[in-house]
């Protein structure tokens, strides 16, 4: 059976992606004329094809493609929900998704792009969603949300099949409701956005808790 995505699929065996290490983003090798890369993660890169605008193509890196079948089957588990991508098929490779409109809360950030209250609700509804489904909430973080119509879109679901808090939520929660006004609507430069990503990423070297976290934050980087 012939599908919407399929005119795809050639241009996508065109594609590599490579993982790297210390939780970089994946690169890319390889040409195709329709596709576009619209965003990257640690496990994959994202695609939209010219020929079909309105799917996303996810490609895992090679060494990760046994993520592939979770990630399709919590999507299943999943079922429909606003709150999420659709996802319409798997391959050995790749996801075909929906494709979703709207800048990463990421961008927001760096951009100066007012991230309204109704995100965090959304987000917060979200994960009361995906309990209910007996799942697992996780890995939620600035890149993998999107602002939507005012709302949030949450991307990339494939942690949610394993155990434990990450707390990534909880913190940026947090954060937002605690420091957002001191940003809204100022665009946030990257040096300092990497470094406070990195060092939240390594924060169980220097330090134990949320509010250690914040207060090595203040003291260097912001002066009241
Ligand atoms: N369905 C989608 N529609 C539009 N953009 C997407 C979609 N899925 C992912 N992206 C973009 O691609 C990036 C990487 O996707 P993600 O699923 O988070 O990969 P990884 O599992 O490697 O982290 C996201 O941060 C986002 O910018
Ligand atoms: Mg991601």
């Amino acid at each position: 059976m012939e599908n919407d995505w399929d005119i795809a699929m050639d241009s996508l065996s065109k594609i590599t992606v490579y993982s790297n290490s210390n939780n970089e983003p994946v690169t890319i090798t390889g040409d195709a004329d329709d596709l576009k890369c619209i965003g990257v993660g640690t496990d994959a890169a994202v695609f939209q094809s010219l020929n079909a605008p309105t799917f996303a193509f996810k490609k895992y890196a090679k060494d990760k493609i046994a993520k592939v079948k979770v990630e399709a089957n919590v999507y299943q588990v999943l079922g429909n929900s606003h709150f999420f991508s659709t996802c319409f098929a798997s391959y050995d490779e790749y996801l075909v998704l929906s494709y979703e409109e709207g800048k990463t809360l990421f961008d927001c950030v760096l951009q100066g792009i007012h991230i309204p209250e109704k995100v965090i609700h959304d987000v917060e509804d979200a994960r009361e969603y995906v309990r209910k489904k007996g799942l697992n909430p996780r890995d939620i973080h600035l890149k993998n949300i999107l602002l939507q119509n005012g709302g949030a879109k949450i991307l990339d679901v494939s942690e949610y099949i394993l155990p434990g808090n990450d707390f990534r939520w909880e913190h940026l929660k947090k954060g937002y409701e605690q420091y957002y006004h001191l940003i809204d609507g100022n665009s946030v430069p990257f040096w300092l956005v990497e470094t406070i990503r990195k060092w939240y990423n390594q924060r169980n070297k220097y330090s134990s808790s949320y509010e250690e976290f914040i207060k090595s934050i203040e003291n260097f980087l912001y002066k009241k």
